[in-house]
């Protein structure tokens, strides 16, 4: 076993010992479905409101793009998230592709009650694996949530609908610090057992580097068949792109992301945006994983987003396409 010795910021040397992996670009899948959330996770970080009508634009012209899937809001109470609070509207209205699939956050019963009224399909419900982030975020212990989870899954696969889950904090949580990887595994089981198809791992506050996303995937895909964990990276130490990088050697096949990197949870202090999905789709497409989504008319819909939230992209790949345009358009007058 290979073994080097490191230095760390205090200048003290510490030995490393290194388990070879293999190559990672041996094992890529070869199609990786992208789960869109910026109308959800990006606009419910905004601090200006964006109007219905520019919503249901938004959202359809994500639709046009050739993403698979598209969280488009979440049914939860309007005064903790205002950004959202034309929930049921936004889904009347917005334009259905066949082949999209168009998910929203419910956070329990009233939740599901107004989701099958503006007739969603499939629903996400939401937790985390820290206890302080939970009650932050939905004002309940881990216990009590999944106690309302009981009262609100069963009934919305009775429904016919489909439930995803997420469970946030799995790499650290902003009043807690590190959170014991079997929290996730945990979760994972429980949220399965209720009937949710895939739980999506967080990195709500983007802390995790890509040795702690293998240690904390091995564990759960050890008990967790494959296609039911999904991965939500958020970027705001720049470790986003490399985590999915593992992720997806590790045999995910589903990678969240919010176009332009928009995003953040408003209860958890620190973070930022999602990784952005120009650049995870950049990142895939140009190693061979295809996404089927179209990339120029993704950043033409990036350009619109900028405009509605009025203020940049942090997505790279989108500042890269608007200045090569930039110069081609200097070059050609
Ligand atoms: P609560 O105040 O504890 O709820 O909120 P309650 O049951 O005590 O009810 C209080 C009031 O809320 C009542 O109204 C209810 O009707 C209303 P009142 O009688 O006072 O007028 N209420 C609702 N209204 C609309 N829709 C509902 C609903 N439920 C109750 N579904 C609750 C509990 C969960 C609702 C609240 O805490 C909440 O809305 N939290 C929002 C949390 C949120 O959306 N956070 C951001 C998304 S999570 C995230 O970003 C992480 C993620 O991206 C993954 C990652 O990055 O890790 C998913
Ligand atoms: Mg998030």
């Amino acid at each position: 076993m290979p073994a080097t010795t490191t230095t760390t910021g205090r200048g003290e040397s510490r030995r490393v010992v290194v388990k070879s992996q293999g190559n990672v670009l041996d094992h890529l899948p070869p199609d990786v479905t992208i789960y869109e959330v910026s109308p959800r996770d990006g606009l419910q970080n905004e601090s200006r409101l964006i109007p219905t009508e520019d919503k249901i634009v938004f959202i359809d012209a994500l639709s046009q793009t050739g993403l698979r899937a598209i969280e488009i809001t979440s049914f939860v109470n309007p005064r903790w998230i205002p950004q959202l609070a034309d929930a049921v509207e936004v889904s009347r209205r917005i334009q259905r592709q066949p082949g999209v699939t168009y998910s929203a956050l419910v956070p329990n019963r009233k939740g599901l009650d107004s989701a099958l009224e503006a007739g969603m399909t499939e629903i996400a419900v939401f937790m985390s694996a820290s206890e302080t982030h939970n009650r932050k975020n939905i004002n309940k212990s881990i216990a009590a949530t999944l106690q309302e989870f009981r009262d609100t899954i069963p009934p919305a696969r009775a429904a016919g609908l489909k439930v995803r889950a997420y469970v946030s904090t799995v790499y650290g949580c902003p009043y807690e610090g590190k959170v014991d990887p079997a929290r996730a595994v945990a979760l994972c089981h429980e949220l399965r057992a209720l009937g949710c198809y895939q739980v999506s791992l967080g990195d709500t506050i983007g802390v995790a580097n890509p040795r702690q996303v293998r240690d904390v995937l091995s564990r759960v895909l050890a008990e967790i068949p494959t296609p039911e964990v999904a991965v939500h990276f958020h970027d705001t130490r720049g470790t986003a792109l490399a985590n999915i990088l593992v992720s997806v050697e590790m045999g995910i096949t589903t990678v969240d992301s919010a176009l332009g990197g928009l995003g953040g949870c408003p209860y958890a202090p620190g973070a930022s945006g999602n990784v952005a999905t120009e650049d995870v789709i950049y990142m895939l497409e140009e190693m061979g994983v295809h996404t089927r989504v179209d990339l120029d008319k993704l950043v033409e819909v990036s350009r619109l987003a900028s405009t509605l939230v009025g203020h940049e992209l942090p997505s790279k790949y989108y500042r890269a396409a608007v200045g090569a345009r930039g110069r081609a358009l200097a070059q050609g007058s």
